[in-house]
């Protein structure tokens, strides 16, 4: 695991380059994306690289982490709506080639077969992370099993709590999510994480150098043979 402490326009920057580093290295490039506030600056550079010519998204194929049960994906606090939103609408990607989770209609089935669709794509070249104040990564929360794969779970009340500040309403945050699972996230080739901020100084601390247990899910990355951290000196705050 690697840990770079830097100002936050500087992990925006160097998260984004890792993106293209691998987009361009790659016929088929298969991205891990994540939504929250966390990423939103890797894409908006993402999306400057794309309209200065420096990447090409046109090959590229994406699956996200996670997404709402019980929101469609034209709800403004969908993840799907969200990534349209926050990177899609803005590159050349064909959309037909972006997989979000669905929260809605027969999304069981297709969360069934999330794992099976990201093998068939080749598997995931590079993953990104944020991280919950509660040590959550994608929406497995503590207790989670290290070998799970894409499921439904319920979200911890400090989980709805941290999202409610996107919701008009704490009563209107969904209490369920479907995501990938820690087994998922592991099978990424490479793992890039991003946390800024007090809030997240203790996930950080289970995340770099607390034990490896199910009650901190991001404690697992420790055995990820290719992880980058990237915090900001808040986050960072409890290891030094
Ligand atoms: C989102 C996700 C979550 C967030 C985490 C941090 O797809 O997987 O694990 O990364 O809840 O959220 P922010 O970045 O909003 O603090």
């Amino acid at each position: 695991m690697i840990v770079k402490v830097l100002k936050q326009a500087d992990i925006d920057s160097q998260m984004a380059e890792e993106f293209i580093k691998v987009i361009n290295s790659k016929k088929h490039p298969v991205l891990g994306l994540a939504t929250g506030t966390s990423p939103l600056g890797v894409y908006a550079n993402l999306v400057k690289a794309n309209k200065e010519g420096r990447v090409s998204f046109k090959n590229v194929t994406t699956f996200n982490l996670d997404e709402y049960v019980g929101l469609e994906g034209t709800h403004n606090q969908s993840y799907r709506y969200f990534m349209n939103e926050n990177l899609f609408n803005h590159i050349d990607i064909d959309k037909s080639k972006t997989n979000v989770l669905l929260g809605v209609g027969d999304y069981v089935s297709f969360m069934k077969k999330y794992d099976k669709m990201i093998e068939e794509a080749g598997g995931i070249d590079i993953q990104i992370l944020g991280i919950g104040s509660d040590g959550h990564i994608a929406f497995n929360e503590p207790g989670t099993p290290f070998d799970s794969l894409t499921h439904e779970t319920a979200l911890t009340e400090q989980t709805i709590k941290d999202n409610s500040r996107l919701f008009n309403d704490i009563s209107e945050v969904p209490t369920r999510a479907v995501t990938m699972g820690l087994k998922s996230i592991m099978n990424a080739r490479k793992i890039i994480l991003v946390a800024t901020g007090k809030n997240k100084a203790k996930a950080v601390y289970g995340l770099i150098k607390g034990p490896i247990t199910e009650e901190m899910p991001c404690s697992i990355l420790q055995k990820h043979p290719d992880c980058t951290i990237y915090v900001d000196e808040e986050a960072y705050s409890l290891v030094k």
